[in-house]
């Protein structure tokens, strides 16, 4: 008998006492019903048969479920919400619909008032700024320059004595023109460079930008500075002798090297002009 013959005989050995105990370790595991057991389960095996059983079992279930006729089904009657009382999501939801109640009413009357306010006057519409006469004086007691505010304009005088030469300059200004035939000229405060509010200079009186030293004439023709060009302007009208400037209606400011009025600076500047 060669040496793997006995080899395999001695793993099947091995193999075959490891199945044995591995089901005797089982049998234990499971248990093992005693005798008393044993002959209780067979007594009522022969006493209860599993047919008898099942009809004992549906005929008790039966009684169980079933109900009784004498017995009256009450109406529903909705709960009393004061006696409830307001649940907690009902808060919420309430508070909820409160809140953006307050913000969209809060919201619709600010938007109601700025229309409001826009269709009765200030910047953006039609501004009557007074008579004519008084817009003169106005500027003249103000050192030559007139600052409405709800206009945002500076308000100036334009020399009679130079309309000849303006009228070719601003031709396509008409409503601009028109102002100025009537000896006004409306100036918007913004820069016309980089926007900044453009202050007077009572020394040069002239127009200084503060910001990058832009300057411009009485009537805001370009001087010097990094401006593209002299400061825009509104329509002006006369109606029954009121000034009436249009802030609605911008009017870009003429070119660089407009000078129909030939005002130098009358004094030393308050800003130094830009490099531009
Ligand atoms: S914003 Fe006025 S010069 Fe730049």
């Amino acid at each position: 008998m060669n040496i793997t013959l006995v080899i395999s005989l001695a793993v099947l050995v091995v193999l075959a006492g490891v199945v044995v105990l591995t089901a005797a370790r089982r049998r234990e595991t499971t248990g093992v019903l005693s005798r008393e057991t044993r002959s209780r389960d067979q007594k009522a095996d022969r006493t209860a048969n599993s047919r008898e059983f099942e009809r004992e079992s549906v005929a008790s279930r039966s009684t169980a479920l079933a109900v009784p006729q004498s017995v009256a089904v009450a109406p529903w009657t909705p709960p009393d919400p004061e006696a409830i009382g307001v649940s907690r999501r009902q808060f919420f939801n309430r508070a909820t619909v409160t809140l953006m109640s307050a913000g969209l009413g809060g919201f619709g009357a600010a938007v109601l008032g700025f229309l409001w306010k826009g269709a009765e006057g200030g910047f953006g519409s039609k501004i009557n700024a007074g008579k004519v006469d008084d817009i003169i004086a106005g500027i003249r007691s103000n050192n030559g320059f007139l600052y409405l505010p709800e206009a945002r304009a500076w308000v100036t005088e334009y020399p009679k004595e130079s309309l000849a030469k303006a009228e070719a300059i601003y031709a396509s200004q008409a409503p601009v023109f028109a102002g100025m035939s009537s000896g006004i000229v409306a100036l918007y405060q913004k820069c016309p460079h980089l926007g900044c509010r453009v202050p007077t200079c009572a020394t040069s009186q002239w127009f200084e930008c503060p910001c990058h030293g832009s300057q411009f004439n009485r009537v805001g023709e370009k001087k010097g500075g990094p401006a593209p060009r002299g400061m825009d302007r509104f329509a002006v009208s006369i109606n029954n002798g009121s000034v009436v400037i249009d802030t609605g209606a911008v009017f870009g400011g003429p070119s660089i090297g407009t000078n129909t009025t030939g005002q130098e600076a009358e004094g030393p500047h308050c800003v130094g002009a830009g490099g531009h």
